[in-house]
């Protein structure tokens, strides 16, 4: 589903990213911890090419979408094949970023009709129906300044999920989000786990993560330094560093 070969992404001298490499299967769940400033963020923005990489190659269900420019061993890329492998992808932000001017029902129905060419009518249907399962069905009409922080990342996720995605990215979903409307997002996103949707979660939650994922990758340095199940890395990890990263978290 998503294949990462040897990515590596610099901002100036800084390594963000070294050589990741990373595969995801079809309906996998995987949870990213680590200490701030690891790549956790950049990694996830640069499968879905809001970063350039500077090197490796990542292809989303075979369609390579980024590789080294001034690579000669590789076929170029082709600018269809980007669009259609980044269409797969939805991606939701720690801040939500919604339209203001537009009531929650027009942020979930605006890029289904620009991008993906649906009527009003269509792009209303289906809003509605994805409002309905994020719990909203009584704020299509409000605009985001007049709901919740929970209820705005519902929104964003609505939105991303209008789009049917096959892959949804998340950037800590509930880190701006005051702590009794955490689990209202983190619920949303269960049921998405439970209807096996492939994603790659950058968290801080710990216990969510535990409970979700099928794999957690504990990256530090722009370096996935230990990956296995959450079983593995929660209780038995091969690295002291995150036994060290785990201990302060939880504490
Ligand atoms: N646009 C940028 N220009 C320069 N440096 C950047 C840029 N974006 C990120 N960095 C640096 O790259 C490193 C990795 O950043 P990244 O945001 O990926 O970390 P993170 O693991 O997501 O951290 P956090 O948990 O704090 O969100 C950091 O040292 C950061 O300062
Ligand atoms: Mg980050």
């Amino acid at each position: 589903m998503i294949e990462i070969k040897d990515v590596s992404k610099n901002f100036g001298p800084l390594k963000v990213l070294d050589k990741i490499n990373l595969q995801v299967d079809r309906g996998e769940i995987i949870s990213i911890i680590g200490p701030s400033g690891a790549g956790k963020s950049t990694l996830l923005r640069s499968v879905i090419q809001l970063e350039s990489i500077d090197d490796g190659i990542v292809e989303i269900e075979g369609l390579r979408i980024a590789c080294r420019k001034d690579r000669d061993d590789d076929e170029p890329i082709d600018k269809t094949t980007v669009r259609e492998g980044l269409a797969k992808m939805g991606m939701v932000f720690q801040g939500f970023n919604l339209f203001p001017h537009m009531t929650v029902l027009e942020n979930v129905m605006i890029a289904q009709t620009i991008v993906k060419d649906r009527s009003q009518k269509e792009a209303q249907e289906k809003a509605k129906a994805i409002l309905n399962k994020v719990g909203l069905t009584d704020k299509e009409n409000s605009y985001p300044s007049q709901i919740s922080g929970g209820q705005k990342q519902r929104v964003a996720i609505a939105r991303a999920l209008a789009m049917d995605p096959d892959i949804m990215l998340f950037d800590e979903p509930t880190s701006a989000l005051d702590p009794e409307l955490i689990g209202e997002v983190l619920g949303v996103i269960k049921a998405l786990a439970q209807e096996r949707m492939t994603m790659m979660i950058v968290t801080h939650e710990m216990n969510f993560a535990r409970e979700i994922s099928d794999r957690i990758l504990f990256m530090e340095d722009g370096r996935i330094v230990e990956s296995g199940p959450p079983d593995k890395i929660f209780v038995n990890p091969e690295h002291p560093r995150i036994r060290t990263f785990l201990d302060k978290i939880l504490s």
